[in-house]
């Protein structure tokens, strides 16, 4: 019997002889399914055409940038996510909606398996795997790239061979990835991790401003929701952002990651509006937490970013994360003030009508409200066990 197969589909060169192989190899019926995450592609009636033409019984194209914004970015920007501290996560931030899309595809057309492109050296099986499992346990994950051993030369020749429309070249040396969140290029000279990365690779953070702006950013419950005080969703805020940001030539990261199958990686990436709003959201929150909070908060990001990474979007401490992180933005609303000038982009004012910054408490003049008297039997008790230690034991060692 045929078997039904939903394959993400990205109209490249892999996923387009992946529709072939697992047709003639497998004898399966290919449902090519391409999300529409705010990648720059081809346009996406060109690209159902080319899952036609590469033998796919059907081609759907999903447009889930709203939803991609909504319900991935903003999560993760609440969450301040940077996998190692530096990356905000793109590529691992639309795998898990890509999944969701392809097991409702399976469902809906009645397909016993999903499919991907991935290699089997990258996070995004990984991702593509473990999120289908947690949402459909029944599926058969088929992973063709992991199965046929050919190289991306001999991809080329069966794209010709089988007549399935390509615009694979020689130029196209990198591996890139992109959406709303940002843009990742890896391999060709920048696998020697020395090498400087050619400019050409460079697209959303092209310097194109040599002046100086200020731009305004409007939070409200940690979400972001205008700029310069126009209000704006979350798609428009990131698009917008991405634009404005880029122009200035900031955003760009270049550095050596450590991937979930145990490989160090070369990674380059330009994030403009995802790292600028991660900036501004998180200065804002300097006003808007209470200490422990913030720094409690502080402490589950890197795990909240590892755990994205690692493809456990859909998994029990993700969720409770989640609400952990929902329940922590109820008062970061206010506005953050960046300052951006060629290769640069940084905070110069933050505001909240929920501010915990009081300004009689800080100030030194005379508007001073602090009650100095205070502190000074604060301060003895907050010292007194490290007197009585310096009086029985430390202050002998330091005589000694
Ligand atoms: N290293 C990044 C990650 O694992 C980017 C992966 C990009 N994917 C790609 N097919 N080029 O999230």
């Amino acid at each position: 019997m045929t078997k039904r197969v939903v394959l993400a589909y990205s109209g490249g060169l892999d996923t387009s002889v992946a529709v072939r192989w697992m047709t003639d190899e497998m004898g399966a019926e290919v449902i090519a399914l391409a999300v529409d995450v705010g990648q720059s592609s081809d346009d996406w009636e060109v690209v159902r055409e080319r899952a036609k033409a590469a033998g796919a019984v059907d081609a759907i194209v999903v447009d889930a940038r709203e939803e991609f914004a909504e319900d991935f970015c903003a999560p993760a920007l609440k969450a301040n996510a940077l996998y190692e501290g530096r990356y905000p996560l793109v590529s691992a931030l639309s795998r898990p909606l890509i999944v969701k899309h392809l097991v409702e595809t399976a469902r809906y057309h009645g397909a016993e398996a999903v499919a991907h492109g991935c290699t089997g050296k990258g996070n995004d099986q990984v991702r593509f795997e473990v999120s289908t499992r947690a949402l459909d346990p029944d599926l058969e994950v088929i992973a063709p790239v992991r199965h046929w051993g050919m190289t991306r030369e001999d991809c080329i020749h069966y794209a010709y061979d089988h007549d399935i429309p390509i615009t694979a070249t020689k130029e196209k040396v990198y591996s890139i990835d992109d959406n709303l969140w940002g843009r990742a290029i890896e391999c060709g000279e920048m696998e020697d991790p020395w090498n400087v990365p050619p400019p050409g690779v460079w697209l959303l953070t092209k310097l194109r401003s040599t002046d100086e702006r200020d731009v305004v950013i409007g939070f409200d419950g940690g979400r972001p929701v205008s700029i310069d005080g126009e209000p704006l969703g979350m798609l428009e805020v990131i698009d917008r952002l991405n634009d404005i940001v880029g122009s200035f030539g900031w955003g760009r990261l270049d550095m050596v990651e450590n991937r979930r199958v145990g490989i160090k990686s070369r990674e380059t990436y330009e994030c403009p509006a995802s790292l600028a709003l991660i900036l501004a959201h998180k200065d804002l929150e300097s006003i808007c937490l209470e200490r422990d909070l913030d720094r409690e908060k502080a402490r589950i990001e890197p795990r909240y970013a590892e755990l994205v990474y690692d493809g456990l979007w859909f998994s029990p401490l993700k969720q409770a994360f989640d609400a952990f992180v929902e329940s922590s933005q109820e008062f970061v609303t206010g506005d953050v003030r960046l300052h951006l000038s060629p290769g640069s982009c940084s905070v110069t004012g933050r505001r909240s009508p929920h501010s915990l910054y009081d300004y009689g408490l800080a100030t030194y003049d005379a508007a001073d409200s602090f009650r100095h008297q205070d502190s000074a039997g604060f301060v003895r008790l907050w010292g007194l066990g490290i007197e009585t230690w310096a009086q029985r034991q430390g202050a002998k060692r330091i005589k000694d």
